[in-house]
C-alpha cells in the first residue's frame, strides 16, 4: 500500500490560539480513518488545512509526495481531494440535479452532464429527488446531496466532516452503506464524527485529537481505551454531541 496523504507537523494558529498543533500522520491509499476529538479539538480546522480551504501557519500537506500548500483550490480538487462540510450549504433554489451539475461543470467534465449528475445521485440514493429544490430536502437527504457534490469531483480522497450529525438511526444506516460502497470502490476516506459507535463500523483506524494535537493513533478499540482519549472526552466540558 502506498501513502496517499501526509500531514507533516501541520500547525494552524488564530492569533494566540493554536487550533491545530504539529499534527503529523499519513494515510495509505484505500484506507478508512476516523478522526475524533471533543468540540473545539481542531478537527474541522485540520480538514480545512488538508483540503486547501485554509493554509497552515506552518507544516506541510502532501498528496502522493507533492505539497498541496501552493496549489489553488481547484487544483487540489483536480488532484483528487474532496470534502464535505459540517454545515451543509447547497444552492437552496437550485434543483438537486443542478446542485450536482455545478461541481461537474467546475471540474471541466465532458459529455452529458445531466446523465452524469443523475449517475452520481443514484450512487447516494437521491435520484428520486433530482427535480426538487434543495431547500425542500430533509437533513438526511441534504447530507446525501453534500456527498453527491463531493463525489461529482471524482475524488480519490474524501474527507467527511460529521456526516451523521442530525440524522436518524435509519438515515445513518443508509449513509453508512453508501460510505462502505465508496470504500469498496477504492476511495480513501477520513471521517470526522462524534457518533463513535457508527464511526467504528466504517473505519479500521482512529486518530484522536485534543486541543489541536494528536493524542492517539491506531486500531480503534485500542484508541478508545487509551487513557489520554478517555480523559480528553470525559475531562472536557459536556459535549453537545451524542457519543453513541
Ligand atoms: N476562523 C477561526 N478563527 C478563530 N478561531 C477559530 C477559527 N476556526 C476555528 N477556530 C477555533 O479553533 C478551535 C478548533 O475549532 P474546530 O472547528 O477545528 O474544532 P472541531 O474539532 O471541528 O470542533 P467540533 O467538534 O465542535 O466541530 C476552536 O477553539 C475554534 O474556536
Ligand atoms: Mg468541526
Amino acid at each position: 500500500m502506498s501513502v496517499l496523504l501526509e500531514a507533516d507537523a501541520v500547525t494552524r494558529r488564530f492569533g494566540g490560539l493554536t487550533a491545530v498543533n504539529e499534527v503529523t500522520f499519513s494515510v495509505e491509499e484505500g484506507a478508512a480513518v476516523g478522526l475524533i476529538g471533543a468540540n473545539g479539538a481542531g478537527k474541522t480546522t485540520l480538514f480545512n488545512c488538508l483540503t486547501g480551504f485554509d493554509k497552515p501557519t506552518s507544516g506541510d500537506v502532501r498528496l502522493r509526495g507533492k505539497s498541496l500548500l501552493k496549489m489553488a483550490r481547484h487544483k487540489v480538487v483536480k488532484s483528487g481531494v474532496a470534502r464535505t462540510f459540517q454545515i451543509v450549504k447547497p444552492f437552496p433554489d437550485l434543483p438537486v440535479l443542478a446542485n450536482v451539475m455545478v461541481p461537474l461543470i467546475a471540474g471541466g467534465t465532458k459529455g452529458d452532464l445531466r446523465v452524469q449528475a443523475m449517475g452520481v445521485l443514484d450512487r447516494v440514493g437521491l435520484a428520486h429527488r433530482a427535480a426538487s429544490p434543495s431547500s425542500q430536502l430533509s437533513e438526511g437527504d441534504l447530507k446525501r446531496l453534500e456527498m453527491a457534490r463531493a463525489l461529482a469531483t471524482k475524488p480519490q480522497l474524501l474527507l467527511l466532516d460529521e456526516p451523521f450529525a442530525g440524522l436518524s438511526v435509519a438515515e445513518i444506516g443508509v449513509l453508512s452503506d453508501t460510505i462502505r460502497q465508496l470504500r469498496a470502490d477504492g476511495t480513501t476516506l477520513i471521517v470526522v464524527e462524534h457518533k463513535i459507535g457508527s464511526l467504528l463500523q466504517l473505519v479500521e483506524r482512529v486518530v484522536a485529537m485534543d486541543q489541536g494535537a494528536v493524542i492517539a493513533d491506531g486500531e480503534p478499540q485500542a484508541v478508545m481505551r487509551d487513557p489520554a482519549v478517555v480523559t480528553a472526552y470525559l475531562g472536557g466540558e459536556a459535549t453537545t454531541h451524542e457519543q453513541h
